[in-house]
């Protein structure tokens, strides 16, 4: 079977592109990604010379290439990741998150369908996005799976429009899909842009630790490998045109998390309690920031019998001794020098 997965250079992509390689040997894995600053393909350095592997560099909002590619190698399977994914740059840059967001997914879906229109029989478009479609919960409440859309900051309305497309295709054009919308992921080989890292390499540093309001945002945290096992079992065991939910069970206030990661690295880092709780700082609010995000991940342990597989105390632990211990991809990531890495390995 040939499977394309977008975005495998990324921090979710990364984890499915080895879990898939390593998992299933029969299947052959394309990986296409842009390798915009997001993508790292030092992340999947031991992978590379797999058989079952190819990289190709490439955007998906080129309608000639990937049409071409599709032609080439007609993908029966597709795992859609690829992605921007920053709320904050969204807010600098909306049109940027339109044009990879929906205008990709739809070039995608257009070479999907094109390549598979006289026969869907054993394909998939798997479709990957996010809780923040459904906006923002109040005090109680979680979000399921008919939840309303209801997307506050420019990425998460690019995600809830791309998902309406592949909805769309798969009711006007019969094309089978799924789609995972997931809560907040951490662990190894995240950009640190996102808070888990961005604050792991601030503590090493002795940096600020910028929290945005009064750090009483709300988010479910779900440890990444627990991502790629959920993406797993939907790609096998989903069922066509149904949407899963996939959280951690896991809801944290900013500000606590952030305190028991300042209690984790001094610990780690040999340093007297209460050390890192002094860099905490609290700058001015996000535009827009949701108050509160929370899941509903029933429908998937029941139906496909996936849930959490580590704590988040456990998570977070594996997630710290990582950063502390690949120094150099950490070095390379906030240095920029992994964007050479393509050249020097490709070229
Ligand atoms: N990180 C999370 O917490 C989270 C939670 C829920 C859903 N998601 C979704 O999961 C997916 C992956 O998220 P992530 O955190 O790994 O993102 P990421 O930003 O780490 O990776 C995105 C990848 O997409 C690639 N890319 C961007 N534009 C491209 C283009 N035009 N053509 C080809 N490749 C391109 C980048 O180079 C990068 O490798 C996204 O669709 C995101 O919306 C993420």
């Amino acid at each position: 079977m040939k499977i394309l997965i977008t975005g495998g250079a990324g921090f979710i992509g990364s984890h499915v592109v080895r879990l898939f390689v390593e998992k299933y040997t029969n299947y052959h894995i394309f990986n296409i990604d842009l390798l915009t600053y997001a993508g790292n393909l030092e992340n999947l350095k031991d992978i590379e010379g797999k058989p079952n592997y190819t990289f190709i560099k490439g955007d998906i909002t080129n309608e000639v290439f990937i049409n071409e590619l599709f032609e080439k190698h007609k993908f029966e399977k597709v795992i859609h990741l690829a992605a921007e994914s920053h709320v904050d740059r969204s807010i600098k840059d909306p049109l940027a998150f339109v044009k990879t967001n929906v205008i990709g997914t739809m070039v995608l879906l257009n070479a999907f369908k094109n390549t598979w229109k006289d026969s869907f029989k054993d394909k998939l478009f798997y479709h990957i996005s996010t809780d923040e479609v459904y906006g923002t919960l109040g005090q109680i409440g979680l979000f399921t799976e008919t939840t309303a859309y209801d997307p506050n900051s420019p990425y998460s309305a690019s995600k809830a429009s791309s998902d309406h497309f592949v909805r769309a295709y798969g009711e006007t054009y019969g094309m089978p899909y799924v789609i995972t919308n997931c809560s907040n992921n951490y662990g190894q080989n995240q950009f640190p842009e996102k808070l888990i890292p961005l604050f792991i390499n601030n503590i090493i540093h002795n940096k600020p630790l910028p929290v945005y309001g009064d750090g009483n945002y709300t988010r479910d945290w779900l440890y990444i490998k627990d991502h790629a096992v959920a993406i797993d079992l939907v790609f096998h065991k989903g069922i066509n045109h149904e949407t899963y939910n996939i959280g951690g069970f896991n809801e944290w206030k900013n500000i606590d998390l952030v305190k028991l990661l300042c209690q984790q690295m001094d610990e780690k880092l040999n340093r007297p309690k209460g050390t890192s709780e002094k860099l905490i700082t609290y700058v001015k609010d996000r535009p827009g920031h949701d108050l509160r995000y929370a899941i509903d991940a029933s429908k998937i342990n029941k139906e496909l019998g996936w849930k959490p597989s580590v704590t988040f105390e456990e998570g977070l632990n594996k997630t710290i001794d990582w950063y502390l211990n690949n120094e150099t991809w950490l070095n390379n990531v906030t240095s920029g020098d992994y964007q050479m890495y393509y050249q020097k390995q490709y070229n």
